[in-house]
């Protein structure tokens, strides 16, 4: 009904806009007044002057014409690469079905949601997500991208590239791997940013405006998970069967459903962090496998250290000595880096490794903390001894 009278009110704009143009009211106006003046001489004098005063009003308008000066465009959700690359009645089978469960950017759906009975929670809800909206077009749009792509304007010089929310890989959460995230962990990331990337904190923002962009951003990565998931089939197929659309959507909906009941907590409580456990820390880091990625010094400068993520940039193993752990910096964020792995990256999860011997883990937290603010303190082998790539590292005397 709202959108209905809305188009209707707009349409009657647009109609008095056409008919009765500023400039054809202002030229009556002054034909009107022209009039009233007697002599002819009086009406030339007085065309002039206007004339010659509203020269530079036209000047900017016919400046602004030639610019392109328009309407704009309501802004779109791209298709992805995938989907443009299919035969282009297939795309639009697939960009219809992804519309019809996720919506526009106009009228966003969230495809967890619950729809509410309610006429007014309804309404509520589609609010909350249109703020999201907001504030996501004014503060994250430049590196995430406008359908969340992780290709936005500036996203081209960052290191590490901005997250493509689409395939619903995240890096930084409380799951175990190759889980989605809980919504508790997108507004972790939010209020401590990615400390040692471009992501920043946006821990003074109004609270309702970091739940709510947290939601948009649920919004967009389970639309790209759909959008996958169909092209996928459309391109196994070469078809896209309508009756087979809810079942893909349903394969979304748990995904992220499932990931808000798998919190995972450590095994054993978190113990005191002594001398002692960094020192057994350490011999686990060498005998796990730790330093075949970090390098022995942690400092990652191995040759083998060079890899790809999923989403096919290059990547590399942390350095963990910068004193910038990018996915928090307290003990049960280190554990959980560890035990889970971290999805998308070759940093594996050593759950099925450690489960056995819990303690272990806690001496790898403790050997990391212990590490992590080495360059701060100018304790790390400074940057200029360390070997080139190609050569094996020689192991730092503790
Ligand atoms: C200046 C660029 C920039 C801006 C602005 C920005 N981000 Fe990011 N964001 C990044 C980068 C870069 C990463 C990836 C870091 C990495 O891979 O370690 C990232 C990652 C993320 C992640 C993924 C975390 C994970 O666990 O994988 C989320 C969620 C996120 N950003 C949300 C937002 C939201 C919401 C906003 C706006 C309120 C925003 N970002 C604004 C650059 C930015
Ligand atoms: C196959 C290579 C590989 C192995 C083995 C590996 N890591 Fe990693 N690790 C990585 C990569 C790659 C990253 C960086 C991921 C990213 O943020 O893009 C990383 C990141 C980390 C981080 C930083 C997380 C953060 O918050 O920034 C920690 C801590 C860490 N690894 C600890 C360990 C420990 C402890 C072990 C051994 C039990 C280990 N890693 C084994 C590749 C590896």
């Amino acid at each position: 009904m709202r959108h209905i009278l809305a188009a209707t009110f707009s349409g009657i704009r647009d109609y008095v806009a056409a008919e009765f143009s500023l400039a054809r009211l202002a030229w009556s106006m002054l034909c009107v007044i022209a009039n009233v003046l007697h002599s002819k001489q009086q009406r030339y004098m007085f065309m002039f002057y206007v004339i010659r005063s509203a020269a530079p009003v036209g000047l900017i308008v016919v400046l602004f014409t030639a610019s392109g000066c328009q309407r704009s465009e309501p802004v779109q959700w791209a298709a992805s690469a995938q989907v443009q690359a299919l035969a282009p009645e297939l795309a639009a089978t697939v960009s219809a079905a992804v519309q019809a469960n996720s919506g526009t950017v106009l009228v966003p759906k969230m495809l967890t949601d619950v729809v509410p009975k309610l006429e007014r929670e309804k309404y509520a809800r589609e609010l909350t997500l249109k703020h999201g909206q907001d504030v996501y077009m004014k503060r994250c749009v430049q590196c995430h991208g406008v359908s969340g792509d992780g290709n936005g304007p500036v996203a081209g010089s960052l290191y590490p590239r901005p997250r493509d929310y689409r395939r619903g890989i995240f890096k930084f959460t409380s799951t175990p791997y190759g889980s989605r995230p809980r919504r508790e962990d997108l507004m972790a990331t939010l209020d401590r940013g990615i400390v040692g990337t471009s992501m920043p904190s946006f821990s003074l923002l109004p609270r309702k405006d970091i739940e709510s962009v947290v939601d948009y951003v649920l919004v967009l990565a389970q639309r790209g998970e759909l959008e996958y998931q169909l092209a996928n089939e459309a391109e196994a197929s070469e078809e896209l069967l309508e009756e087979d659309v809810p079942d893909y959507v349903e394969v979304v909906v748990n995904n992220w459903r499932e990931a808000e009941i798998s919190l995972t907590q450590p095994l054993t409580p978190q113990p005191e962090l002594t001398p002692e456990r960094v020192k057994l820390g350490r011999e686990a880091f060498l005998s796990k496998g730790c330093s075949k990625c970090h390098g022995e010094d942690g400092r990652g400068h191995t040759k083998d250290n060079i890899g790809k993520d999923s989403w096919g940039h290059s990547t590399r193993a942390a350095d963990l000595t910068s004193g910038m752990l990018h996915g928090g910096q307290e003990p049960v964020d280190i554990y959980r880096r560890i035990m889970n792995g971290i999805n998308g990256t070759p940093m594996p999860g050593f759950k099925s490794s450690l489960e056995s011997e819990p303690e272990t883990i806690w001496n790898l937290v403790s050997y990391v903390l212990s590490v992590s603010n080495r360059r701060r303190e100018g304790t790390a082998i400074p940057a200029g001894l360390i070997k080139p790539y190609a050569e094996p590292v020689e192991v730092a005397a503790e």
